[in-house]
């Protein structure tokens, strides 16, 4: 399977991706930023780069129909979005439909959107997270695949948060990429995945390191 990373920042992400040694081949990253320090991480290990920049387009629909096209391009099997800080296309996804993940630093579906952890932390909730997901036209409520689930203490603050996200983003991304390349979960309809060849009922969670019994 191939695999495209669309990126616009750290790309800590992507790092996680290029060191679990997918069965999958990431043969390409594409950013809309050129300054993104992701592209060096790809450039470091060979792989190679493109920058799409949304300020050269005078539309969505046209930055989108640059990026498919780079995707076509490639052969692309799979879009992973990691950190990718635009919004897409209604018609983007629906040509990616089943074919594209995103993830987002919660336990959705709670907190779509922006500010999570200081969202999070107004709340006063006990856990916290991050979720892997099939991407739809509405934002961050695609089916759930696997999520990251960490205890939030009095203690911590956003800064806190953010990093003990981040850790289990690094390991929940790769194995979820893994599940579809293995086959061992499938898309069939925008509410009907497979996992193991039963209806995903529910996110498969970890806790910290274990898995838990979801
Ligand atoms: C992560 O927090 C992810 O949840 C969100 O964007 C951030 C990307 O971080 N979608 P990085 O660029 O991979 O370090």
């Amino acid at each position: 399977m191939k695999i495209a990373v669309l990126v616009s920042g750290s790309g800590s992400n992507l790092q996680a991706l290029i060191n679990a040694n997918l069965s999958a081949e990431i043969v390409g990253v594409i950013s809309n930023k050129s300054n993104a320090y992701a592209l060096q991480r790809a450039q470091q290990h060979h792989i190679p780069t493109c920058v799409i920049s949304h300020t050269d387009y005078t539309s969505r629909a046209c930055f989108d129909e640059a990026v498919h096209q780079q995707l076509l391009n490639w052969r692309v099997d799979l879009v992973i979005l990691a950190g990718f800080m635009r919004i897409l296309t209604p018609m983007f996804v629906k040509q990616w439909e089943g074919k594209m993940l995103n993830i987002h630093p919660s336990l959705l579906p709670a907190y779509k959107g922006v500010n999570t952890h200081q969202r999070v932390l107004n709340t006063g909730d006990q856990l916290h997270g991050c979720t892997v997901h099939f991407v739809t036209a509405e934002l961050d409520a695609g089916t759930s695949l696997v999520q990251g689930v960490v205890p939030v203490s009095y203690q911590d603050s956003v800064q806190t948060l953010q990093n003990k996200v981040h850790a289990l983003e690094h390991f929940i991304y790769p194995y979820a990429i893994e599940l579809i390349c293995t086959h061992q979960i499938i898309y069939q309809t925008p509410n009907q995945v497979l996992y193991q060849n039963q209806a995903l009922r529910a996110p498969i969670q970890f806790f910290k390191d274990k898995k838990s019994a979801s």
